[in-house]
Protein backbone atom coordinates (compact mmCIF):
# COMPACT_ATOMS: atom_id res chain seq x y z
CA UNK A 1 0.00 0.00 0.00
CA UNK A 2 2.18 3.20 -1.16
CA UNK A 3 2.29 6.38 0.92
CA UNK A 4 0.10 4.69 3.56
CA UNK A 5 1.34 7.55 5.74
CA UNK A 6 1.15 11.20 4.48
CA UNK A 7 5.10 13.11 4.96
CA UNK A 8 2.85 14.59 8.11
CA UNK A 9 1.52 11.85 9.90
CA UNK A 10 5.14 10.40 9.24
CA UNK A 11 7.53 13.26 10.80
CA UNK A 12 4.38 13.61 13.69
CA UNK A 13 5.16 9.57 14.40
CA UNK A 14 8.60 10.23 14.55
CA UNK A 15 8.40 13.23 16.91
CA UNK A 16 6.51 11.39 19.32
CA UNK A 17 8.80 7.86 19.05
CA UNK A 18 12.06 10.51 19.91
CA UNK A 19 9.70 12.15 22.60
CA UNK A 20 6.47 10.77 25.09
CA UNK A 21 6.89 7.31 23.29
CA UNK A 22 7.36 4.76 26.64
CA UNK A 23 8.84 1.75 24.79
CA UNK A 24 9.80 -1.70 26.26
CA UNK A 25 11.44 -4.70 25.14
CA UNK A 26 9.41 -6.59 22.53
CA UNK A 27 8.81 -10.02 22.55
CA UNK A 28 11.49 -12.33 20.59
CA UNK A 29 13.88 -10.92 23.10
CA UNK A 30 16.27 -9.47 20.28
CA UNK A 31 16.56 -6.06 21.08
CA UNK A 32 13.95 -3.92 19.10
CA UNK A 33 11.49 -2.25 21.11
CA UNK A 34 7.61 -1.71 21.25
CA UNK A 35 5.66 1.48 22.58
CA UNK A 36 1.25 0.93 22.41
CA UNK A 37 0.09 3.80 20.46
CA UNK A 38 -2.21 5.27 23.08
CA UNK A 39 -6.23 6.35 22.45
CA UNK A 40 -6.86 9.03 20.80
CA UNK A 41 -3.55 9.65 19.30
CA UNK A 42 -2.99 9.04 15.30
CA UNK A 43 -6.52 8.82 14.89
CA UNK A 44 -6.08 8.84 11.15
CA UNK A 45 -3.59 5.99 11.19
CA UNK A 46 -5.56 4.02 13.48
CA UNK A 47 -8.70 4.40 10.93
CA UNK A 48 -6.64 3.53 7.90
CA UNK A 49 -5.47 0.52 9.85
CA UNK A 50 -8.72 -0.35 10.66
CA UNK A 51 -9.72 -0.36 7.19
CA UNK A 52 -6.66 -2.15 5.51
CA UNK A 53 -7.40 -4.84 8.49
CA UNK A 54 -10.99 -5.09 7.01
CA UNK A 55 -12.21 -4.34 10.90
CA UNK A 56 -13.70 -1.01 12.93
CA UNK A 57 -12.38 -0.42 16.04
CA UNK A 58 -14.76 -2.37 18.21
CA UNK A 59 -12.82 -5.66 17.06
CA UNK A 60 -10.08 -6.51 19.35
CA UNK A 61 -6.89 -5.27 18.18
CA UNK A 62 -3.37 -4.29 19.13
CA UNK A 63 -1.27 -0.87 17.91
CA UNK A 64 2.61 -0.08 18.43
CA UNK A 65 5.24 1.42 17.29
CA UNK A 66 8.24 -0.65 16.61
CA UNK A 67 11.86 0.64 16.98
CA UNK A 68 14.88 -0.95 16.08
CA UNK A 69 18.20 0.27 17.37
CA UNK A 70 21.50 -0.35 15.80
CA UNK A 71 22.26 -3.44 16.19
CA UNK A 72 18.70 -5.24 16.71
CA UNK A 73 17.00 -7.87 14.33
CA UNK A 74 14.28 -10.23 14.74
CA UNK A 75 14.77 -13.59 13.50
CA UNK A 76 12.62 -15.60 11.51
CA UNK A 77 9.47 -16.94 13.21
CA UNK A 78 5.61 -17.30 12.96
CA UNK A 79 3.24 -15.82 15.42
CA UNK A 80 0.95 -18.03 16.92
CA UNK A 81 -2.86 -17.44 17.06
CA UNK A 82 -5.53 -18.57 19.24
CA UNK A 83 -7.50 -21.79 18.37
CA UNK A 84 -9.74 -21.05 15.46
CA UNK A 85 -8.71 -17.98 15.05
CA UNK A 86 -6.45 -16.00 11.93
CA UNK A 87 -3.91 -13.21 12.80
CA UNK A 88 -3.77 -10.26 10.42
CA UNK A 89 -1.71 -7.31 10.51
CA UNK A 90 -0.47 -4.02 8.53
CA UNK A 91 2.67 -2.89 8.90
CA UNK A 92 3.92 0.43 7.99
CA UNK A 93 7.46 1.73 7.30
CA UNK A 94 7.68 5.01 9.30
CA UNK A 95 11.32 5.51 9.38
CA UNK A 96 14.08 3.00 7.16
CA UNK A 97 17.12 2.14 8.92
CA UNK A 98 20.35 3.42 7.61
CA UNK A 99 21.81 0.12 6.78
CA UNK A 100 20.39 -3.06 6.97
CA UNK A 101 16.81 -3.82 8.57
CA UNK A 102 15.91 -6.04 5.72
CA UNK A 103 12.15 -7.57 5.86
CA UNK A 104 12.32 -11.11 4.16
CA UNK A 105 8.61 -12.81 4.31
CA UNK A 106 8.82 -16.97 3.40
CA UNK A 107 12.62 -15.27 2.99
CA UNK A 108 12.08 -13.25 -0.11
CA UNK A 109 13.13 -10.21 0.84
CA UNK A 110 10.49 -7.19 -0.28
CA UNK A 111 11.10 -3.55 -0.28
CA UNK A 112 8.55 -1.51 1.25
CA UNK A 113 9.80 2.16 1.04
CA UNK A 114 9.03 4.77 3.95
CA UNK A 115 5.32 5.44 3.87
CA UNK A 116 4.10 2.91 2.38
CA UNK A 117 2.33 -0.46 4.40
CA UNK A 118 1.96 -4.37 3.99
CA UNK A 119 -0.64 -6.64 5.21
CA UNK A 120 0.18 -10.19 5.85
CA UNK A 121 -0.68 -12.64 7.85
CA UNK A 122 2.21 -12.93 10.69
CA UNK A 123 0.54 -16.83 11.69
CA UNK A 124 1.24 -18.27 8.17
CA UNK A 125 3.97 -17.12 6.85
CA UNK A 126 7.69 -17.01 8.03
CA UNK A 127 9.07 -13.56 8.53
CA UNK A 128 12.01 -11.71 9.42
CA UNK A 129 14.40 -8.51 9.63
CA UNK A 130 17.97 -8.69 9.23
CA UNK A 131 20.59 -6.24 11.75
CA UNK A 132 19.86 -3.25 11.45
CA UNK A 133 24.12 -2.14 10.71
CA UNK A 134 23.49 1.68 11.10
CA UNK A 135 20.32 3.97 11.89
CA UNK A 136 17.02 3.31 13.35
CA UNK A 137 14.27 1.76 12.16
CA UNK A 138 10.74 2.65 13.32
CA UNK A 139 7.24 0.73 11.99
CA UNK A 140 3.64 1.45 12.58
CA UNK A 141 2.14 -2.09 13.63
CA UNK A 142 -1.03 -3.03 14.10
CA UNK A 143 -2.63 -6.80 14.31
CA UNK A 144 -5.89 -8.58 15.18
CA UNK A 145 -6.89 -12.04 15.38
CA UNK A 146 -10.31 -12.85 13.53
CA UNK A 147 -12.32 -16.13 13.48
CA UNK A 148 -11.24 -18.64 10.82
FE1 LIG B 1 6.22 -11.45 14.03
Amino acid sequence: MPSFLTLFRRDEIVQWANTEAVFGPGRQGTGYELAPVPDGLFKLVKLASYRALGIDKSVGHDCYVMRYKTGSCIPKHKDTAFFGSRHLRVNAIVQDAGRGGQLLIEDTPYEIRERDAYVFRPDLLDHEVTTITEGERLVWTMGTMLPV
